[in-house]
């Protein structure tokens, strides 16, 4: 099945709200739904559509899968609290360690993770709610990337041939499945969401398992989690798309108190991009990029390397994995 793209220019977001509330509502119907909020701007907009129009047999959950950024969990009850939406918290940080463990290969790590969010995680949240649909913020990018095989996004199941009701036991509805990231700004703008939310930079489902290189373990992600915190402060007044730190898994000679140290590698990315399909490096001011590699070999323990990834995508695509 071919989705029909509505673009950005051509969408009318008060027109678009009320034809998914109106088509979540009949799909639903006197039944109850859930949805996972990550706190990113798809996420975000897929709750207050499914809120408006389900209202409380919307049970809306931030799953904790300890690859977060720093304080997300706090922040994402919070700020959805002021829209009357009650967030519950489901701590799955071992199960997900757990499912990583020993995996190296990017595109294992991927299904890893998609396989403990849909089939272990949701699977258990459907069963104890009693929900039969689970809504889900899948935008047209997400679908193309999948099916042109260039990665596997998290949460792209019909195009790859998987039946989520056959192989999770629950239906899915994707709300923003025929928007890419621009539209979903401005649907998100007309909810009332605030900037700091619809301008957000886009952030990968699999999370800062996206952005270390080799296996992901709670120290390696505490590791990236630091670097992205330094990262992200020091590149938001910047207009670029996304930016992000990165950890390598090859360990470099360094020196620390005199002696020699063989020490981590963190690489920062800053893109410039309209819908990542095509992105390229930012051009940082020298004294930005400076300030971000003595903040992060001050901050980050055991790391002695910061490198800025210069080239474009194509070939090199927005995450390192
Ligand atoms: P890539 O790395 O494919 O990323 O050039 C394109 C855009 O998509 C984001 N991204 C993801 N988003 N689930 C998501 O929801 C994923 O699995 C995923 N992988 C990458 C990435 O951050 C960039 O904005």
């Amino acid at each position: 099945m071919s989705i029909k793209e509505i673009a950005a220019a051509e969408l009318n977001p008060a027109e678009f709200i009320e034809r998914q509330i109106k088509t979540i509502s009949e799909t639903v119907g006197a039944g109850t739904a859930i949805n996972a909020l990550s706190g990113g701007v798809d996420s975000s907009t897929v709750t207050l559509l499914g809120h408006k129009a389900l209202g409380d047999r919307l049970k809306t959950y931030f799953i904790d899968n300890g690859l977060m950024r720093e304080g997300e969990p706090e922040r994402v009850v919070s700020l959805f609290r002021d829209f009357g939406v009650a967030v519950q918290v489901v701590d799955a940080q071992e199960e997900f360690f757990k499912a990583l463990k020993g995996i190296r290969d990017p595109e294992q790590k991927r299904e890893a993770i998609a396989q403990t969010f849909y089939k272990s995680v949701f699977a258990r949240l459907m069963r104890e709610s009693g929900a039969r649909y689970l809504l889900h913020g899948t935008i047209l990018t997400d679908v193309d990337e999948t099916v042109a095989g260039i990665k596997r996004q998290h949460n792209v199941f019909e195009q790859m041939g998987i039946n989520p009701e056959e192989a999770f036991g629950y239906r899915i509805i994707e709300p923003l499945v025929q928007l890419r990231k621009d539209g979903v700004r401005r649907v998100a703008q007309a909810l009332g969401l605030p900037a700091a939310v619809y301008n957000r930079i886009p952030f990968p489902g699999p999370a800062l398992a996206a952005r270390v290189i080799g296996e992901v373990t709670p120290e390696r992600i505490a590791t990236v989690r630091k670097a992205t915190a330094i990262t992200e402060e020091l590149l938001s007044a910047t207009e670029a798309f996304q930016y992000m730190a990165i950890l390598h898994e090859d360990r470099v000679t360094g020196i620390r108190n005199g002696k020699r140290s063989y020490g981590q590698q963190i690489e920062i990315r800053c893109w410039d991009s309209h819908d990542a399909r095509r992105a390229l490096p930012t051009r940082l001011d020298w004294e930005i990029l400076e300030n971000l590699s003595l903040r992060i070999l001050d901050e980050v323990p055991d790391v002695v390397s910061v490198t800025y990834h210069i080239a474009p995508k194509p070939p090199s695509t927005i995450e390192a994995i």
